[in-house]
């Protein structure tokens, strides 16, 4: 049986970056997206032998993400997964509007414009596996960065929405939620808590998408912290936070 066809948004760096090099390494013909192409054509070069796409876009440009979608997918002949990782968040203890404003429009418009295209593009061909990178940050919302915690309960949001809507479709599409903790790419510079590798992140992401999971925190044990984030009463979080 051949490998699904994978499209991941977001991958000249960072987890997006990792991820495609493990696709590509194990054969999946893998379609790759961000504003950077550089990162992107270095990586392809190396697995020349696997059929593969490169295209730009800056999803904040939302009216241009369906054509360079659509046309990305015809070059790879077919979308199987698609797998979302552009964002990022800033703290922002002044609250510069300007500095919430660009995380409004990437990790709010542009996700909308991404995973309402995708997932229209699934329930036309009736079957699919729409994956999105959140964060455990967006499970309560915290002073330093608040733009970005509550982007990211947005994008847990939209896709409890969306897997709802799967559901009740009876098509075999699948939405997946994939929750880090903290993973050493080039924003977080520095040392962290429990925090893992790209590759240690990419390797957990990627077995979660082959067992198609509805949920799945990187790395595995940041559940616990999801879970105390959750249940904490107040007093407690507004202490320890
Ligand atoms: N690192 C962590 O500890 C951590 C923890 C929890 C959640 N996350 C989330 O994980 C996701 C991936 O981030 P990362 O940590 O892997 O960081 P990263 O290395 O900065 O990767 C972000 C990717 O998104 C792309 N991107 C950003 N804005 C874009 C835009 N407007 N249009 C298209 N692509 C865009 C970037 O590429 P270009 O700049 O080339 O466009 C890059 O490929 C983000 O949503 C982040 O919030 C990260």
């Amino acid at each position: 049986m051949p490998h699904p066809r994978v499209v991941i948004i977001g991958a000249s760096t960072g987890m997006g970056h990792a991820l495609a090099r493990l696709f590509l390494s194990e054969g999946y013909p893998t379609a790759m997206l961000a504003r950077h192409v550089e990162p992107m054509h270095a990586l392809t070069a190396q697995y020349a032998h696997v059929p593969h796409a490169v295209a730009q876009i800056d999803i904040c440009r939302v009216s241009t993400v369906p054509t360079i979608l659509q046309h990305t997918i015809t070059r790879l002949e077919g979308m199987d997964i698609l797998v979302h990782c552009a964002g990022y968040g800033l703290v922002n203890p002044h609250l510069d509007y300007a500095v919430e404003e660009g995380m409004i429009e990437t990790n709010i418009k542009g996700f909308t414009a991404v995973m309402d295209w995708a997932f229209q593009y699934f329930l036309q061909q009736q079957k699919g596996h729409l994956v999105a990178i959140t964060s455990v940050a967006g499970i309560r919302g915290d002073r330093h960065a608040p733009a970005y915690f509550a982007s990211k309960a947005y994008q847990i949001s939209y896709l409890q929405a969306l897997h709802h809507k799967a559901v009740k479709s009876g098509l075999p599409i699948v939405v997946t939620d994939i929750r880090p903790g903290f993973v050493n790419t080039k924003p977080m510079e520095g040392k962290r808590f429990w925090m893992c590798s790209t590759e240690t992140a990419a390797a957990h992401i990627f077995k979660a998408i082959r067992q198609r999971k509805r949920l799945a925190y990187i790395t595995p044990r940041w559940r616990w912290v999801a879970l105390a984030m959750r249940i904490a009463p107040y007093w407690v979080y507004e202490k320890v936070m």
